[in-house]
């Protein structure tokens, strides 16, 4: 699926799926879900890399975990799910060449069809037009934007009347700016439905309200794996301690079997 199709998938009244994905299981068990759209958003600093914050996270790092998504994947490759990658922190905001090199780096050397950006900056406007002219195709990303976390902290964005019209403006810009999707984090639903109504190209929303052209979540959060929960997105299971209890089972049972062995486990098995 070419990124623009997702414009398509709005103006049919498509919901539209977006799941995060980090390495070859993650992909493989994301594309068995039947997501449209695989992120390899830099949340990953967090979830998988232990960073406190997406801050971290490199451009050689981004490309090592996008490759590998890549290769879980089973079905045929008209098949896939389109993958969009995250451009880290400082890949982008130092300048136009800096970006298209990173961004080159990434749809040259893996299966990203598409990267994202956070913000709406003048600077970063200007990246946008540019990657978009080299025929790279841009996912924004407006509300609480992980990469400002030391301005703007965790909590919900856009609250008082003219940062949501400040808000307004930015998605408006983004879409001029040739992004072909918008990705809406943490904002009051009512503002992300006003967004919706006013774009032309999808608004994808997470802890945004319901009423969006698709919704987007980190796998790792939807599947209770993470150790602390953000709370615009419940688990639908808690993953963790499923695990947790699993393993720990596992390690009781060879501890009784290494007392007790003439239980069946330990057997030779007589069909080898
Ligand atoms: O990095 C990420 O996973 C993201 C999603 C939260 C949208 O940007």
């Amino acid at each position: 699926m070419r990124p623009g199709e997702l414009i398509d998938f709005k103006k049919k009244g498509r919901a539209i799926t977006v799941l995060t994905a980090w390495d070859s299981i993650s992909s493989s068990i994301v594309e068995a879900s039947g997501a449209d759209v695989v992120l390899v958003g830099d949340s990953l600093a967090m979830t998988v890399l232990g960073h406190a914050t997406t801050l971290p996270v490199t451009l050689e790092e981004m490309l090592h975990h996008v490759k590998a998504v890549g290769r879980g994947f089973n079905s045929p490759l008209k098949n896939q799910p389109l993958v969009i990658c995250d451009l880290p922190f400082l890949s982008y905001q130092c300048g136009q060449d800096e970006a298209v090199a990173a961004a080159g780096k990434l749809l040259k050397h893996s299966c990203a069809a598409a990267v994202k950006v956070e913000g709406a900056e003048p600077e970063v406007l200007i990246v946008i037009e540019r990657l978009v002219r080299m025929g790279i195709p841009v996912m924004g990303h407006l509300g609480l934007t992980p990469q400002s976390v030391h301005k703007t902290g965790y909590q919900q964005q856009a609250i008082d009347p003219s940062s949501q019209e400040r808000l307004v403006k930015q998605a408006n810009q983004l879409q001029d700016s040739g992004c072909f999707s918008l990705v809406i984090e943490h904002v009051p639903g009512a503002l992300a439905s006003r967004i919706r109504a006013l774009l032309k190209i999808p608004v994808i929303g997470i802890g945004a309200g319901e009423d969006c052209d698709g919704q987007i979540r980190v796998t790792a959060d939807l599947l209770g794996l993470t150790s602390t929960q953000p709370p615009f997105s419940p688990s639908l299971v808690p993953g963790r301690q499923i695990f947790i209890d699993s393993l720990q089972a596992w390690v009781q049972q060879q501890h009784q079997q290494a007392e007790n062995p003439t239980t069946t486990e330990s057997q030779p098995r007589s069909d080898y």
